[in-house]
């Protein structure tokens, strides 16, 4: 008798266990669907930004694409364009996309450095041939109707940007525009905003049509798209202003964000090019109280360096 109560009580634990962990299992899924579906229902509301990065290889690539990923990781729906200034993609930039943990495509286009460096008689701005195919990327792969539509920005690597500049533009219609500091040799250039309307502009050569850099403005994904033509070149001084007039758009027809313009918040900066010694071990070697000696000290460095990412 004693044996079968105490039978029946490991029976009902038993029970009791299988029954606490399929309700914790049911728990776990239920709260995972119910994320994705908040996340699919957020992600059709919010129109998703569309950021058009061109890079090169240099000493400080590395660290600017990773300061931009990690700016762009708090933002909510992006879509990260990188596109490389190179013959292949590099092991470099695709890891750092991988682990960005962001949604991106990588992309990679080359700027002819030697015969073609020009481009209708003038030299060929940075960054212009990777813009194009990003552009060529995007009429290929999005559509008009596709979830809430989308939002195009043009995001050098070495800019800095504040998290509220990509809430700002997520709302463009057709072309949104903002400060921008440091720019054109300026604390900042600006739109004139007179009555909710831009009028003119506060910049270097302010008689442009558009007098405002890269980082100054988004372009509505249905605009990019319903103007398969449009494209950057390198026209001097004026690579910004005769993109957005191939747009068929005029001053009326641009959003001034930023309270009105009031605000900055993206920076013209630029990344100061390092001055990098040819690496001399002899010259940087720190001799350590280990049991190394010193030329063991050097083959261990020459060893990392010949194997380090950076
Ligand atoms: C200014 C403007 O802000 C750029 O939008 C414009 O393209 C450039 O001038 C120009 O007209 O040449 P700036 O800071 O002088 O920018 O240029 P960078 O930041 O050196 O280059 C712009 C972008 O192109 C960067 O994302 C950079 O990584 C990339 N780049 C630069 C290339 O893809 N290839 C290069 O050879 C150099
Ligand atoms: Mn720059």
């Amino acid at each position: 008798m004693r044996i079968k109560v105490i039978f029946f009580g490991y029976r009902y634990q038993l029970l009791v266990l299988v029954t606490f962990v399929i309700l914790v299992y049911v728990y776990v899924n239920l709260r995972f669907v119910q994320e994705h579906v908040q996340e699919c229902q957020s992600a059709q509301q919010t129109p998703v930004i569309y950021i058009i990065t061109p890079t090169v290889s240099t000493f400080e690539q590395k660290a600017d694409l990773t300061r931009l990923s990690h700016t762009l990781r708090l933002v909510e729906n992006v879509h990260w364009i990188v596109v490389e200034d190179s013959n292949t993609k590099t092991t470099m930039v695709a890891n750092l996309l991988k682990e960005s943990g962001l949604r991106y495509t990588h992309l990679n286009s080359p700027t002819d450095k030697h015969a073609k460096r020009f481009d209708d008689g003038v030299l060929i701005s940075r960054g212009v041939v990777q813009r194009n195919e990003g552009l060529n990327w995007l009429r290929n792969n999005t559509y008009h109707s596709s979830t809430n539509g989308g939002v195009v920005y043009f995001a050098d690597d070495d800019n800095t940007y504040s998290l509220r500049i990509f809430e700002e533009m997520r709302s463009t219609k057709k072309v949104s525009v903002w400060p921008v500091g440091l720019a054109g040799h300026l604390r900042f250039e600006t739109p004139i905003v007179k009555n909710g309307k831009v009028v003119g502009w506060f910049a270097w050569a302010p008689t442009r049509s558009f007098a405002i850099d890269m980082c100054g403005f988004s372009v509505n994904l249905k605009l990019i798209l319903d103007f398969p033509n449009v494209r950057f070149k390198s026209i001097q001084g004026e690579l910004e202003s005769h993109f957005l007039s191939s747009l068929n758009i005029t001053l009326d027809d641009l959003e001034p964000k930023a309270k009105l313009c009031t605000e900055i918040l993206v920076w013209h900066t630029r990344t100061e090019r390092s001055i990098v010694e040819k690496n001399n071990v002899d010259k940087s070697i720190y001799i350590g109280e280990g049991t190394l000696n010193t030329e063991e000290l050097k083959n261990v460095i020459r060893k990392s360096q010949s194997s380090i990412e950076v």
